[in-house]
């Protein structure tokens, strides 16, 4: 072989191990639901047979979730943006087609909801109204505009948060406030997060939670 030739074999091997790495990051393929199926033995015993979660555990819902926000969770911690022990060791032993299969599988579930709790209307009032329009002076934008009417979601991008476990969401708002999540993109969430008071935050869980979450559509 004349050495020209010899130098473009290398460089296209070096450009296909390169695409290769890419693609086992970020995983564009599209999961494979039943396999994903075959795989969630360990995870039901905590987000449940159904992917309906625990809300005293603050495991969350997963069901009906979009695939594509699941997988990036399952990438965020094996990442590092995203702590919580369990699941980084977990995510972490996962490879890219793994995360797109369990997340393709999750999103395919629906799953009984908790009883919703209405015993505190004040509340409720309080986090629809968060939900629905914020608060200007406070510079907390309406929740619904990035999780849509009724925290329903916006996939791709944006969880339902309806018929989430209050106690999950409460978790998850800390969680933005404290540092320990840290993966959304312009630090939407994180930014918002340490203006809500404690108050604020009990509210919209509360709020969020007796909700009928969003039948799986993707
Ligand atoms: C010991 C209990 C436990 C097990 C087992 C477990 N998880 Fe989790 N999972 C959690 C907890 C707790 C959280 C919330 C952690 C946090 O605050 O980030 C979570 C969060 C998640 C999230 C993020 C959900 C969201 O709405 O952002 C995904 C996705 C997830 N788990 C998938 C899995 C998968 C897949 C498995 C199995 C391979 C699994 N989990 C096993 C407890 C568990
Ligand atoms: C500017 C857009 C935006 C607004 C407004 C917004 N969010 Fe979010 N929220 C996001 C994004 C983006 C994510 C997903 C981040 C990621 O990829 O992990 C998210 C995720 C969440 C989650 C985590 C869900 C899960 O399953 O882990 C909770 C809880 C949450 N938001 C609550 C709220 C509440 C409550 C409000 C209103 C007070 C609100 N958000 C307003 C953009 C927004």
């Amino acid at each position: 072989m004349n050495r020209s030739l010899v130098v473009l074999a290398g460089l296209a091997a070096a450009t296909l191990l390169q695409f290769a790495a890419a693609a086992d990051r970020v995983s564009t393929a599209a999961g494979n639901a039943p396999h994903g199926g075959q795989l969630v033995s360990t995870c039901s015993h905590c987000h449940g047979q159904q992917g309906e979660g625990l809300a005293v555990s603050r495991f969350p819902r997963l069901a009906g979730q979009s695939a594509a926000y699941l997988a990036k969770q399952l990438g965020d911690y094996a990442a590092g943006t995203r702590d919580n022990a369990v699941m980084v060791s977990f995510a972490k032993a996962m490879s890219a087609q793994d995360m797109a299969d369990i997340a393709a599988y999750y999103a395919s579930l629906t799953a009984p909801t908790v009883t919703p709790d209405r015993t505190d209307a004040k509340l409720l009032d309080a986090g629809h109204k968060l939900a629905s329009v914020g608060d200007t002076a406070a510079g907390i934008p309406a929740c619904a505009s990035c999780h849509g009417p009724d925290g329903r979601g916006q996939p791709p991008v944006f969880p339902y948060l309806a018929g989430q476990h209050a106690e999950y969401i409460t978790a998850q708002l800390d969680a933005w406030r404290e540092g320990a999540r840290r993966n959304d993109s312009d630090a939407q969430m994180s930014s918002l997060a340490r203006k809500l008071s404690a108050t604020d935050i009990a509210a919209v869980s509360a709020y969020f939670a007796q909700l009928p979450p969003p039948k799986p559509q993707r």
